[in-house]
């Protein structure tokens, strides 16, 4: 491996076909922009310093990536490939061996980079290549015909009908050796169809100078697609979200059809866990064993630990979940809500910023929110703690053992004290005492002989 590695990363680019005032390499694919997946990948390979050549929505690209170990570098106008690489020529090492990859390719695998890094020891030029059925649009590798060695790359527009038909195309990737990189670069000329400056043009100089140029092969045909409109983009992440649910399979988790679930972060999951259709998870989830999550719900930054089951349509969000607990159908549980081990949350329950010790349930149509809850509470249909007086929120204190009457409402602060009973229907306001029965409610009348009004 060359001492030193340096990367570029080409995102000068316009993205027309997008059709968007937001910059191509910003739209997301997994819920992460296009060049933060070059990025991170980028990173992975531990390179001396990463160059990334920005051109339209420069300074936009610059704050929503905000990483202050890149170096940016501005192409403005861009006026090709090649160009935008010269761009970064005074940020390279004299020695070493620079990678280029493209913020608009962003599902290339770390193995097909290491293979094209490997593939250029002894001073070599190596490009990805890949053989597609349809090679329009791509530049075609020229070989040699009797050696087989490449001998350049033609662009579509550039190319004859019978070099059309060549089926071999340039991915765009390549590895270069930095002292090459400085003799070609202010070499180049836009002297072709398009009046660019091309990067590919090199490879002809390299052969030129007896240099090596070989060829590495992406590991999937799927790795260099490149994102020119949102169809493309949508294809894309298609294919990323159905290689993720693969690998999830493989490794056992039970996904009940891996064409139906969105993973827009990292999702871990432990042994015998079920995920069923439509469901969408973002940030980092993590699932324990044996963990069930049923049709249509969404999960972002949740851990859930053994034997609980989601079900249908609950959306949580930035809580933890203890062992064997039942969250939903329709639920909600929103962020900093901490669940303990055998919690059963209903339908319609909102839950934010509570505590909910083992064995306490709120089944039906209630909010929770800046609560704490004991052990063994039971919650009654369409509890109420009303945490917020126009200005300040409060808390509500609800200790072990307590039982909850339907249609309470609970006006923080308030405690209701460990055993206390709340009549259904009640407006609490004070602390309760313990262990006894608290009401707040006018007494029921009838009245005797009383008749509705009818029309006459
Ligand atoms: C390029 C290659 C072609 C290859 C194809 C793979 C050249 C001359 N051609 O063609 O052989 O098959 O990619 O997709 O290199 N960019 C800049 N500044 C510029 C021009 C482009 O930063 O001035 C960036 C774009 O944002 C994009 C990448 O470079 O990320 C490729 O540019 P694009 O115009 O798509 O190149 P192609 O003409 O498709
Ligand atoms: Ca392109």
């Amino acid at each position: 491996m060359a001492s030193k590695l340096n990367i570029i990363i080409l995102a000068a680019g316009l993205g027309k076909r997008m059709h968007s005032s937001l910059p191509k390499v910003l739209h997301t694919l997994a819920g992460k922009p296009l060049l933060s997946h070059v990025l991170d990948l980028a990173k992975k390979l531990s390179p001396d310093q990463i160059c990334v050549v920005i051109g339209h929505g420069g300074e936009r690209v610059k704050e929503i990536i905000n990483d202050a170990s890149l170096t940016w570098v501005t192409q403005a106008p861009q006026l090709g490939t090649g160009h935008a690489v010269l761009q970064a020529q005074p940020y390279l090492d004299q020695q070493g061996l620079t990678l280029i990859l493209y913020g608009d390719v962003p599902l290339v695998s770390l193995a097909s980079l290491e293979q094209l890094i490997q593939s250029t020891q002894n001073d070599v030029c190596g490009i990805l290549t890949a053989v597609v059925d349809d090679p329009t649009g791509y530049g075609r590798i020229i070989r040699d015909q009797n050696t087989g060695s490449i001998k350049g790359i033609v662009e579509q527009k550039d190319a004859d009908t019978s070099q059309q038909s060549i089926r071999e195309i340039n991915t765009g990737i390549m590895a270069i050796p930095n002292e090459y990189l400085h003799s070609w670069l202010p070499k180049l000329e836009n002297n072709n169809a398009q009046q660019e400056y091309y990067l590919t043009d090199i490879v002809k100089m390299a052969v030129d100078q007896n240099v090596t140029v070989v060829s590495s092969q992406a590991l999937h045909n799927w790795e260099i697609l490149g994102v020119n409109s949102r169809l493309q983009l949508a294809e894309l992440e298609r294919i990323y979200q159905l290689s993720y649910a693969n690998k999830l399979l493989e490794k056992g988790v039970m996904l009940f059809d891996p064409s139906r679930i969105d993973i827009r972060g990292e999702l871990r999951c432990g042994a015998d866990v079920e995920i069923d259709v439509n469901c969408i998870f973002e940030g980092t989830v993590i699932l324990g064993d044996h963990v069930k999550v049923k049709a249509n719900c969404i999960l972002k930054d949740v851990t859930v630990s053994d034997k609980t089951t989601i079900l249908p349509f609950s959306h949580i969000e930035n809580a933890k979940i203890g062992t064997n607990c039942r969250i939903g159908p329709y639920s909600r549980i929103r962020p900093e809500t901490q669940l303990i081990d055998n919690v059963h949350i209903g339908n319609f329950v909102e839950v934010k910023k509570s505590r909910i010790a083992s064995g306490s349930k709120v089944n039906h149509l209630s909010y929770i929110g800046d609560t704490t809850i004991g052990e063994n509470v039971n919650i009654g249909a369409g509890t109420i703690t009303c945490n917020y007086d126009g200005a300040y929120k409060h808390q509500t204190i609800i200790e072990d053992n307590v039982f909850i009457g339907s249609d309470t409402q609970l006006v923080a602060p308030v405690k209701v004290s460990v055993g206390s009973t709340i009549g259904a229907g009640s407006t609490i306001t004070k602390d309760t005492p313990e262990n006894e029965l608290t009401l707040s409610r006018s007494k029921q009348i009838s009245v005797s002989g009383w008749k509705r009004p009818s029309k006459t």
